[in-house]
């Protein structure tokens, strides 16, 4: 297939690319630069352009792009941000997709599961309601955004991802320094839940999706055994052979953190990967100790 990328330097891009080349399909990216080579198509959410003409022809589009949510402190320049990379991004391509006179079959559309917002206890899956707090709000919009695409008769699926585990690159990357000092431990009541997914997973998923046109809107992407953030930090000190007896209380992440303790650090989702399941895609990393493992092996 000819598949284009958007947010292709990113942790999933950079998984992805490699893997879908090995398969034979012929990579192109959406940039936000001068393009510098043939496979490469520029764009600007910012500005809202995008290089129209190049975009006929392609089988399938993946749009991963967005501006980084757990870096940096949740000002309001930041939250708009957030905001706009994601639903103005969305809205510019997808819409673009639409009015193609050669659209592609299928758009794979980043989202997360943020969607659900601060869940509790509460078994969530694609079914579920969406919560009320401001990452909620975005990824309603980011998936709203997709409308005119699906509408139009292109398969639209909205992506939700768990946290995905990878040594190199978010949530998990951020918290091994501490882990590994052995001064871990768990964050707040620690009964949170952590719907987590392990990066080739995050990839295998995509695959199964593009290959599998039964398909369609919110899929979560989260492994079959969620745990609470107590498990969690457990189990990645067991890991990692280091004492896990440093809880931070949470009133301390939110000094630190501000904003972004309770949306990220602080907030429950205990989610279930229905779609992905019933649809017959068989995990590789369904048990966290397995999946850290695999992550940390190197
Ligand atoms: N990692 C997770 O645990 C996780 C969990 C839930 C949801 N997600 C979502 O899944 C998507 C992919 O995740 P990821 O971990 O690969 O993200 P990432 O590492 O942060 O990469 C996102 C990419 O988006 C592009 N980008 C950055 N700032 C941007 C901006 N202001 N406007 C437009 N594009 C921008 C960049 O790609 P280019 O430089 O190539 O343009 C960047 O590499 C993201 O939308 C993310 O929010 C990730």
């Amino acid at each position: 297939m000819k598949i284009l990328i958007s947010g292709s330097h990113g942790l999933v891009g950079t998984a992805l690319i490699p893997m879908l080349e090995l398969e034979g399909h012929d990579i192109f990216r959406l940039v936000r630069h001068a393009p510098n080579a043939e496979t490469e198509i520029e764009w600007s959410p910012d500005r809202y352009s995008i290089a129209l003409a190049r975009l006929e022809g392609f089988d399938a589009v993946v749009h991963l792009a967005g501006e980084s949510i757990a870096e940096g402190r949740w000002t309001d320049e930041k939250k708009k941000r957030i905001r706009e990379s994601r639903v103005k991004g969305t809205r510019l391509l997808g819409d673009a997709l639409a009015n193609l006179t050669q659209p592609p079959h299928t758009f794979i559309c980043a989202s997360a599961i943020g969607y659900y917002g601060d869940r509790g206890d509460e078994v969530l899956t694609e079914r579920s309601e969406p919560g009320k707090d401001f990452l909620a709000d975005v990824c309603v919009e980011w998936e709203q955004a997709t409308a005119l695409a699906s509408e139009k008769g292109i398969r639209v699926v909205n992506c939700r991802f768990g946290i995905i585990l990878d040594a190199k690159g978010g949530a998990l990357a951020k918290m091994l320094p501490p882990f590994r000092m052995g001064v871990g431990g768990k964050i707040g009541s620690g009964r949170q839940w952590m719907s987590w997914i392990a990066l080739d997973d995050v990839i295998g998923g995509i695959k199964f999706a593009l290959a599998n046109g039964s398909i369609r809107g919110p899929v979560n992407f989260v492994a079959p055994a969620p745990v609470t953030n107590a498990v969690f930090t457990k189990t990645l000190g067991k890991v990692l052979s280091r004492p896990t007896i440093f809880p931070i209380p949470a009133f301390g992440v939110r000094l630190l953190f501000g904003e972004m303790a309770d949306a990220l650090l602080l907030s429950s989702q205990r989610v279930e990967s229905a779609v992905l399941q019933t649809a017959g895609y068989l995990f590789r990393y369904a048990t966290l100790e397995g999946a850290l493992r695999h992550v940390l092996k190197d």
